[in-house]
């Protein structure tokens, strides 16, 4: 019958065998078992100084979690579908261990809060893998940025060439979105972070149990103030699965441009060989599979952000079954987010950037149109007309097959007397791009005192 359930004393038929499958979660929860055994250990030691349960129970508990904690470690646990998940298998295996004082363990106690503070635990630790993560990329960027730190190439706007930027600009704007990414999982930690144990089922427990103590002993420096909100609230979950989605977009952006980058159209990089793959058809290829995979995993992503929002909406309080759905999701989302990040922080690193190429694309495309504007504003004609004067220029070029710099001053000057030959050095690249020393704009000077400053971790 139901004897080897741990909640099998008011059922009288054993459980249908595909329900037990389709019910459990074994299968993905058991990489909580570290937690798992570290909650109880927890658990165990206060309820013992609350004289809840007897100091030699609590002995022999966790000298038990402890060797079960080996045991998995080993390889040597087996975990059984019909106990459930992690919890009730850890619990099980205790009591056939020690007896009696495995049985006491779950006393003030119930899944709910324990699956939360489970959650808890294991997602707290990730945010900090990933923050960790995303310093290893920054790192690369700046390098990168430092590498080349005075290659210029084409800025773009609607994908057209519209004014020519360091590479190292480009570089650091995709550390500052990381760094917010980092402040943004660094602050989910913060409500992740709280101790959710002591909520019992859904409304506390009636034994005198001290939860500050249980947080102290787990490096929580709060515990959740609501026992139907600690049961139930997964926001800290959801929080870090939309985060996780933003540093995914981040991802995606800059796959795009790699792979666009690496095309033979555009030349500007070479990926390294360890991050490409061939075709097995056509022998020239070597396609940017890292960054188009990264791309395509940023849709699970998404997904799993949806499906977690969509397994809480009309969820009543507290407690309910579908929260289970919560790990699968999260978890994926976890081992996808890290291995990305892992993979572009080494593939960043040995990318190879064709500065040449870079520059050519920089030169064309009229990209120092503005700066011939702002020329003729800096000699005294308001900018619009400034505008209206360089449009003409331009399509003169066009009609004449000519760029900019290959005008003549005479050619100039028909176009506006106030253009003097000192056009000439107003509008090469270096002197475009070094124009533009604002805070944040992509000037050789703003851009070192930029890395400066990310690198003293400012
Ligand atoms: N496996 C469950 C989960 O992941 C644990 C909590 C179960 N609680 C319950 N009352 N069935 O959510």
């Amino acid at each position: 019958m139901s004897k080897d359930k741990l909640w099998g004393g008011r059922f009288t038929q054993p459980t249908n065998k595909f329900v037990e499958e389709f019910t459990a979660s074994i299968d993905f929860d058991k990489r909580l078992y570290h937690q798992d055994i570290r909650g109880s250990i927890a658990h165990a030691r206060m309820l013992g100084k609350q004289r809840i349960i007897p100091m030699e129970d609590v002995e022999k508990i966790v000298h038990g979690l402890q060797e079960i904690l080996d045991q998995i470690e080993a390889g040597k646990f087996d975990f059984s579908i019909s106990l459930e998940d992690i919890h009730m298998n850890i619990e099980s295996r205790l009591s056939a261990k020690i007896g009696e004082a495995g049985k006491r363990l779950h006393t003030g106690r119930s899944r709910n809060d324990q699956v939360a503070l489970d959650i808890r635990l294991y997602l707290r630790d990730e945010l900090v893998e990933i923050s960790a993560y995303l310093d290893l990329l920054v790192d690369s960027l700046l390098n990168q940025a430092e590498k080349n730190i005075d290659v210029i190439m084409p800025g773009y706007t609607h994908l057209q060439t519209a004014q020519p930027i360091l590479f190292a600009h480009h570089m650091l704007a995709y550390v500052e979105m990381f760094k917010r990414d980092k402040a943004r999982m660094e602050d989910c930690l913060k409500r992740t972070n709280v101790l959710p144990l002591g909520a019992g089922a859904l409304a506390g427990t009636t034994f005198p149990i001290d939860r500050e103590h249980v947080a102290e002993l787990l490096d929580f420096p709060e515990v959740t103030r609501n026992s139907l909100d600690s049961v139930s609230d997964r926001d800290f979950a959801l929080e870090f699965l939309a985060h996780a989605s933003i540093l995914m977009m981040h991802l995606s952006r800059f796959s795009e441009e790699l792979i666009l980058w690496s095309t033979s159209e555009f030349k500007f990089i070479d990926l390294s060989d360890g991050f490409c793959t061939g075709s097995s058809i056509m022998p020239q290829k070597k396609n940017p599979d890292v960054p188009e995979l990264v791309r395509g995993k940023t849709g699970r992503v998404y997904g799993n952000l949806m499906a977690l929002l969509t397994v809480m909406k009309s969820l009543p309080l507290a407690y309910n079954k579908d929260m289970q759905e919560d790990k699968e999701p999260l978890f994926d989302t976890i081992d996808t987010v890290k291995g990305s990040l892992k993979i572009f922080a080494d593939m960043i690193r040995e990318m190879q950037v064709n500065t040449d190429t870079m520059r050519n694309a920089a030169a064309k495309g009229f990209s120092t149109a503005t700066d011939v504007a702002d020329y003729l504003v800096r000699k005294g004609m308001p900018f619009r007309d400034a505008h209206e004067v360089v449009g003409k220029s331009v399509a003169y070029c066009i009609a004449n097959k000519k760029d900019l710099p290959e005008l003549s001053i005479e050619e100039w000057k028909g176009f506006s007397p106030m253009i003097d030959t000192d056009i000439y050095e107003a509008i090469t690249l270096e002197a475009s791009v070094n124009a533009r020393r604002a805070t944040g704009g992509t000037s050789l000077e703003g851009v070192k005192r930029e890395i400066a400053r990310v690198r003293a971790g400012k």
